[in-house]
Order: C-alpha cells, then structure tokens, then sequence
C-alpha cells in the first residue's frame, strides 16, 4: 500500500534527505500512521532510523530555515525537533524495548523488523517508508491494519514478553480500547489479568497520565470496567474498588457506587471536556464507603459523606501524583458541596439557601450544577423528570439572585481596616464578629449586597456589643 499522498507536508522530504545524506533508512512510525487510518490528525511524528537518530535529526534541523534547536536524549538515543506546529522525534532503531524507568544507558542497534517487535501493539507497528526505493510504502509485519479495521488490540509479539517489556502498556491497552472503541483480544486480555501485579514498578505519573486519558473518553466507564476486570484497578485506586457492592439488610438494599460513580461520570462526559470537572464526578462519592450505617428505622445511610470524601481527595491525589494544587481544590470543592443542589432542589428553593450556595461555589457554582444533574442516575423516570424540572429551576434562581446580589465573587462591603479604625479597635475577636455578622445578615437577606446598608448595620451590631464609634467614615 502506498501512502504518498499522507506524505505532503514538505517536512517528510526533508527528512527522507537528511537520511538518504548520511546514507541510513529512516521510517515513519507508531502513533501518526495509526492516527492516518483512524482519520486523527496528529501533530507528533516519530521517526525511526536504521542507525543514528540523533545524526539525522541534527542534519534534519540544520537544514531548515532558521534556528531549529534539537533536543538529545542520549540515553535513549533520541532527539526532538519542533518544526512549524509539530514535534518530531528521531529514534534509532533498537531490538531492545523502550523502558523509560530503564537506566541502562547502552542501546542495542536493530533493523526495522527488532523494532516493530518491540512496539505495544500492533496497531502502533504501523510504519511508513521514506526511503528512496520504497517511498510511501506500508510497512506492516503483524496485520496492524486489519486490527485497526476489525478495532483490535493486540500485541506483535507474545503478550507477556510485551507486557513484561514495559507493564504500563497494560494501562495503555485499555486507555486505547476506551478511546477509540477497540475490542482487546482475549489472550492479550488474559495476559494483562495474569501480569497486573507487575504495574506496581511503573512510575505513578505515568500511570495517572492512561488513567486521565482513560477519565477524558467519550464513554470512560469503558476503561474502569476493564482496569476493574483485569486487576488493576484495584492496585492503582483501591479507594475506588472500596464504592463496590450493594448490601442488603432486612430487605434495604442501596445501590451499588462503583457503578452508580461510573454512570455518572458517563453522565458527564458529554457536557464538559474538563478534566478535573470529571475527577470530581469520579470521587463525588468516595466517601461513602466510610460513612456507610444500617439502622432498622432508617436503613442505610451515609451521612456526611461529602465530608469525609472531599478531605480524601488529596490523599488520592498524592498517590495518583496528581497535581496537589487549587485543582485539587476545586475537586475538593465540588465534591463538598454535590449534595447542596439536590437538597435545594427537594425543598422549596428559598433565597437565602441560593445565596449561601452562590457565596460558597463562587465561580464553579456552574460546574456544581453539571456535578448534579449526571448525578442523577434513578431508573425511575418519573423522579428524575422531577429533579431535572427543580434543577432548571434552581439554575434560574442562581441566576437572578446572581444578577441582584453579585454574591459569586463575594468581598466585604465593609473590612475589617474599616472596623477597625470606626470603632479603634485593634486586629481581634471583635473585628471578626462584626465582619460575620454583616456577611450572615446579607446571605440571609437582611441586608442589600452594598457599602451603604452594611455600614449602618455595622454601626447598630457594634453599639449592640457596646462598642463606640470614635472615628466615623460617612
Ligand atoms: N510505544 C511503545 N510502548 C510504550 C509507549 C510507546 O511501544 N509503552 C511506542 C508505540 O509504537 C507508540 C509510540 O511508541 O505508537 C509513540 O508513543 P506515544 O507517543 O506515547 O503514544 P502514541 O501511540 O503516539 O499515542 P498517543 O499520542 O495517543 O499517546
């Protein structure tokens, strides 16, 4: 097969004869010749050299317009050049596999052959010739294509010699079957399920790297499913294993959380591409196997859980490596407050309880929302008809109080320097009293949102505690 015409870009000739000028074969190869077929356009090229990547990738660069800087990784034998909006990368073939824990730092040169050997799957094997008697040509040792048409993932070699390679191509198998709908063959499925205790020696960042590819698919429930039957998941997010099951007591049951957080999360999916938004469906309920009671007259119940989950979050997002920033603050956040909307919307929605929520989800109250309605899993149509109808409602409500009382970015009207020098106080209790007493009266709609009201109300609240104002400011 020839693919000349996915060859366009001038950059492939360049590359083809800075090779050809020191006399080595160079290929396309792995993820861009996969994305080709899959109709993906990608902006990472992998190259690969029968000989010395770095040599061509510096002639490669020298010969273009400009200063093109090249990256060396000489242990791995690879180099990177950034040319127009794409990255490029030049590897040596090797038949050794690509181990990036590895700190051997001598490479064993291969052909082409060793090196699509030592690829993950078959569908990643794919390789292109740029070479002058061959170019445009497909290279495809182990039916990579029809894998791709039959949506397979499968190993080129013996999946436990793959596996045991590199054990995150566990995690891979299954963040690639999620992304793109492929089917993971059965024996390289049953070789994961054997090998998953060897995922324990993979860095946890590049584990977290295939678990948040696997969180941004259309449908990642797909991947949990399978992380959970092969065995990792277990391993990786045992915290997560914990929301399995669905007891029943005295003939109360609840529902099974594992897969009432997986619906959710699918929920979500199609309403925002935010990463750390869908982190948040995924641990809204982690708390809730700690929290879990059974009692005869109220059945099961897991109070406070939003609680105990949001200060589990950075437990789970040190030993995933997530970033332990205002991210994870905002996950915390939102799995704080994920039951306040649905109590909102049970109740009558009064204004004061919208005020207090607009102060407290700031600017991700909108977020909190889209939380909601995925958490709204009932298979009784009629309920969540209802849900749907008071969420709009509250939605609408948000809104207006947003408009009138501006509460989502909430400063005092009032602060404390002014306290202070009003009553001559110096920084204390008394301050902070004052300071609660104006925020609590404005959330419960005492007083209007502005300098003016708050003012007068802080004169009354400060005579009430017996304080004198010595030094008025209006
Ligand atoms: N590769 C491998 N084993 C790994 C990682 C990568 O064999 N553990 C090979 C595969 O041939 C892969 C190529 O290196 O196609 C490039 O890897 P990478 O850029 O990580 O992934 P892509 O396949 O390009 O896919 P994506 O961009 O979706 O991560």
């Amino acid at each position: 097969m020839l693919l000349n015409e996915h060859l366009k870009n001038p950059l492939f000739g360049k590359v083809a004869a800075a090779a050809a000028g020191l006399n080595v074969p160079v290929y396309v190869v792995g993820g861009y010749v996969r994305d080709i077929f899959l109709d993906r356009p990608s902006k990472d090229i992998d190259f690969v050299v029968v000989g010395d990547g770095v040599e061509v990738a510096s002639r490669f660069a020298s010969a273009l317009r400009g200063h093109h800087k090249v990256n060396i990784f000489r242990n791995f034998g690879t180099a990177m050049v950034n040319c127009d909006d794409f990255q490029l990368e030049f590897v040596g073939a090797r038949r050794e596999s690509y181990r990036p824990e590895s700190r051997k730092p001598e490479i064993e040169h291969g052909t082409l052959e060793d090196d699509q050997n030592r690829r993950d799957f078959t569908i990643n094997a794919l390789a292109i010739s740029l070479n002058k008697d061959d170019y445009g040509t497909l290279i495809d040792p182990f039916g990579g294509l029809s894998d791709l048409e039959n949506k397979l993932i499968r190993t080129p070699l013996e999946p436990d010699i793959t596996f045991s390679d590199d054990p995150l191509r566990m995690m891979r198998a299954i963040r690639f079957a999620t992304q793109l709908g492929f089917t993971i063959l059965p024996e390289t499925m049953n070789s994961i399920s054997s090998n998953c205790e060897r995922i324990r020696i993979v860095s946890g960042e590049r584990i977290s790297e295939e678990l948040n590819k696997i969180i941004l698919a259309d449908k990642p429930s797909v991947g949990f499913r399978l992380l959970d039957e092969a065995g990792l998941l277990g391993i990786i997010f045992p915290q997560f294993m914990a929301l399995k099951g669905a007891e029943t007591k005295d003939g109360k049951g609840h529902k099974d959380n594992f897969y009432h957080t997986l619906e959710v999360l699918d929920r979500i999916a199609p309403n925002t591409n935010d990463l750390w938004l869908r982190w948040a469906a995924l641990l809204h309920d982690i708390g809730k196997p700690a929290t879990r009671r059974f009692s005869a007259e109220t059945g099961w119940t897991f109070h406070g859980h939003e609680v105990k989950g949001s200060r589990m979050v950075p437990q789970i997002f040190r030993q995933l490596r997530l970033p332990l920033n205002e991210k994870m603050k905002y996950v915390q956040k939102l799995v704080f407050l994920h039951l306040r909307p649905i109590v909102l919307s049970e109740e009558e929605v009064t204004d004061s309880a919208i005020r207090r929520l607009l102060f407290e989800a700031g600017d991700d109250i909108d977020d909190l929302m889209t939380l909601c309605e995925a958490d709204i899993t009932s298979k009784n149509p009629e309920k969540v008809r209802l849900f749907l109808r008071n969420f709009k409602l509250v939605r609408i409500k948000l809104r207006e109080t947003e408009e009138k009382d501006r509460l989502r970015n909430w400063q005092p009207p009032v602060s404390g320097e002014m306290i202070m020098k009003v009553f001559g106080l110096p920084p204390g209790r008394e301050v902070g009293i004052l300071k609660t007493a104006i925020r609590e009266a404005i959330l419960d709609g005492k007083l209007e949102n502005n300098f003016d009201q708050a003012y007068r109300f802080m004169l009354d609240e400060g005579a009430r505690m017996g304080l004198n104002a010595v030094n008025e400011q209006v």
